[in-house]
């Protein structure tokens, strides 16, 4: 039975940390700034090329979870930790496609830039679609609290098992150089 988490998934998870605190940490600043004013302009394209970027890695992400094997639940956790960590869990699955889509939708639909880093563009579906400009803007908005207070808590509950419990939980997702090889593949 493994104990840690497929070596590939662990290797999304650990970018995909670094890439969606920097979005959310981007999102939070230019929410602060008046619209149409610089740097707002030039952070906002990476803020939404990283969006996009962790949709991509999202889908992958899942892709790998599903055909994988996850370690069990350490016996250990109480069934109140262990619910908190699985709602923890989908909350922060549910916002890594829900934040990207969101924010095409407000995007897409009201006009606005959709370069991805400073190359292409992606396409606008529902140009000019005021009701599901309006719906992305709203709903983009209000999950962000939900993003950062599953984050904030996503890193509570680590820092708690590394400095407090010191258990094992940090070593089933920590990408251990030696340890990968023939891991946790189904
Ligand atoms: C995982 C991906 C994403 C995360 C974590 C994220 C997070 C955030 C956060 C926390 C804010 C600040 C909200 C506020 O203060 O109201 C924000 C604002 C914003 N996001 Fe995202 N976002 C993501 C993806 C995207 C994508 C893909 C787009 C567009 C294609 C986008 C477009 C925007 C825009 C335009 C704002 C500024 C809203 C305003 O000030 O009116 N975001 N985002
Ligand atoms: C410094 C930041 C972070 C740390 C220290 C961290 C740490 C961890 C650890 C130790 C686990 C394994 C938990 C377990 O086995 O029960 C885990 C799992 C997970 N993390 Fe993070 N994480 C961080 C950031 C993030 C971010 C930003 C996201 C997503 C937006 C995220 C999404 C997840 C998910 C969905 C799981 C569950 C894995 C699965 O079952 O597929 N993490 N994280």
């Amino acid at each position: 039975m493994t104990t840690e988490y497929h070596p590939l998934l662990r290797k999304i998870h650990w970018a995909t940390a670094f890439l969606f605190i920097t979005a959310m940490l981007i999102g939070f600043y230019c929410g602060l700034q008046p619209p149409g004013t610089s740097p707002r302009r030039e952070l906002l394209e990476v803020h939404k090329s990283l969006g996009v970027t962790l949709f991509l890695l999202a889908i992958l992400r899942v892709m790998v979870r599903v055909s994988t094997a996850a370690p069990p639940e350490p016996a250990s956790f109480s069934p109140l930790v262990r619910l908190a960590a699985r709602l923890n869990h989908w909350a922060l699955y549910v916002v890594l496609f829900a934040m990207p889509v969101t924010g095409y939708m407000f995007s897409a639909a009201g006009g606005y830039s959709l370069r991805y880093f400073w190359t292409f563009s992606w396409p606008r579906l529902f140009a000019g679609n005021r009701s599901i400009e309006h719906a992305g803007e709203l709903s983009h908005g209000l999950l962000a609290y939900l993003v950062y207070a599953a984050v904030a808590l996503h890193i509570a509950a680590t820092v708690w098992h590394v400095l407090v419990k010191k258990d094992a939980t940090l070593a089933r997702m920590w990408p251990a150089a030696g340890r990968d090889r023939g891991s946790g593949v189904t």
